[in-house]
């Protein structure tokens, strides 16, 4: 029998209108445009504003009609739509059941998936698995993130950092080898100290107080999460490499999160690879959480062929982060 593999078969890409520039920011927070670009790599970041839309499910479903248009699909062909996001509509109800409905697919389960920064990895991770075992056929992951819903504009050391986004991929069975090949997923919980949210979940629910004490905003410890960041990414990087005979000639793209043009850089020297083979795309969205993957595939599309030799890398909150290797299907 032919193996069944999981492909990437479109992709698609969208991010808010409004731009916030560093120059803004020096007038919000005590920065400099210079500090911004030197320590992260990010120019300019996109936020959601009300008179535009609202909520991650407005981005999620932007980025879904613009997969749907360019790939001519049928939305009532979609067996499972997965939003991985930080920043869901509300509690509670599902936000990928409303993407489901206000995009027509109407014969799709839909569930979200939360594994911060590292959310959209594993949840290719999950798609694949669900392609492989024969259960279904399309799969519609997407990952969105309204980061500007929890970042303190008055907090210097995370409002430079995080924007809003969304992308979106459709996963489908295989028979030419190609899609996902291998993964090194991993989890420790005692990292949840170093970046998170403190109020609002079932362990500090939402009081006055919270809300005085401004506990509803995103917190990191930025050093912290750097140093495991870097050398978490590029360990599992690296292992990915090894354990599927990888050479850096052999890789065409990493595909790295964006979280700091640094931790990027120091991924792929690790793997040896050339910075030409880096998709980037920090200094325009800045860190937009799920959001970084899909929409670094949406702008590089066309530069990327069949055949070619992905290796995608995530490092984020709780701590989450991981490793996929992929083979790209078409052209
Ligand atoms: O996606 C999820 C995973 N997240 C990450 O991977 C983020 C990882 N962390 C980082 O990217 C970096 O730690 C940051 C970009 C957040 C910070 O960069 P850093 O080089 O680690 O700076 P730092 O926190 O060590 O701060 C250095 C100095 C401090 O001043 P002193 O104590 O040396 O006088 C900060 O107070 O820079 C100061 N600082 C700033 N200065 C201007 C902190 N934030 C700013 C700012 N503008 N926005």
């Amino acid at each position: 029998m032919t193996k069944i593999t999981a492909a990437i078969t479109a992709v698609g890409g969208y991010v808010p209108q409004f731009v916030l520039t560093n120059k803004m920011l020096e007038e919000m927070v005590e920065t400099n445009d210079e500090w911004i670009t030197t320590r992260t790599g990010i120019k300019e970041r996109r936020v959601l504003k009300k008179e535009e839309g609202e909520g991650s499910s407005y981005l999620a479903i932007k980025a879904a009609k613009q997969l749907i248009e360019k790939k001519k699909l049928d939305p009532a062909e979609i067996d499972l739509i997965m939003v991985a996001t930080a920043t869901p509509d509300s509690m509670v109800a599902s936000t990928a059941a409303f993407v489901a409905s206000e995009i027509g697919a109407v014969n799709a389960f839909a569930y979200d998936l939360l594994a911060a920064c590292s959310s959209f990895l594993f949840g290719m991770s999950t798609a694949a698995s669900y392609i492989e075992s024969g259960r279904y056929k399309k799969i519609l992951l997407i990952g969105a993130d309204k980061m500007s819903s929890i970042i303190d504009y008055t907090d210097r050391t995370t409002c430079i950092i995080f924007g809003d986004g969304a992308g979106a991929v459709l996963f489908e069975p295989n028979t030419e080898g190609l899609g996902l090949q291998d993964e090194y997923l991993r989890s420790d919980g005692a990292g949840r100290q170093f970046l998170g949210m403190e109020a609002g979940g079932s362990l500090m629910p939402a009081t006055e107080q919270t809300v005085k004490d401004r506990k509803h905003y995103i917190f990191q410890d930025g050093k912290t999460v750097f140093k495991f960041a870097v050398s978490n990414m590029a360990d599992v990087a690296e292992r990915i490499m090894k354990r599927n005979n990888l050479t850096d000639e052999d890789v065409s793209w990493l595909v790295p999160h964006q979280a700091n043009k640094r931790i990027i850089d120091a991924t792929a020297n690790r793997m040896g690879l050339d910075h030409s083979k880096v998709l980037m795309n920090i200094q325009r969205y800045g860190n937009t959480t799920s959001a970084t993957l899909p929409l670094l595939l949406n702008d590089y599309e066309d530069q990327i062929k069949k055949g070619d030799n992905l290796v995608f890398a995530a490092f984020g909150g709780g701590f989450t982060w991981g490793s996929i290797y992929l083979k790209w299907a078409y052209n």
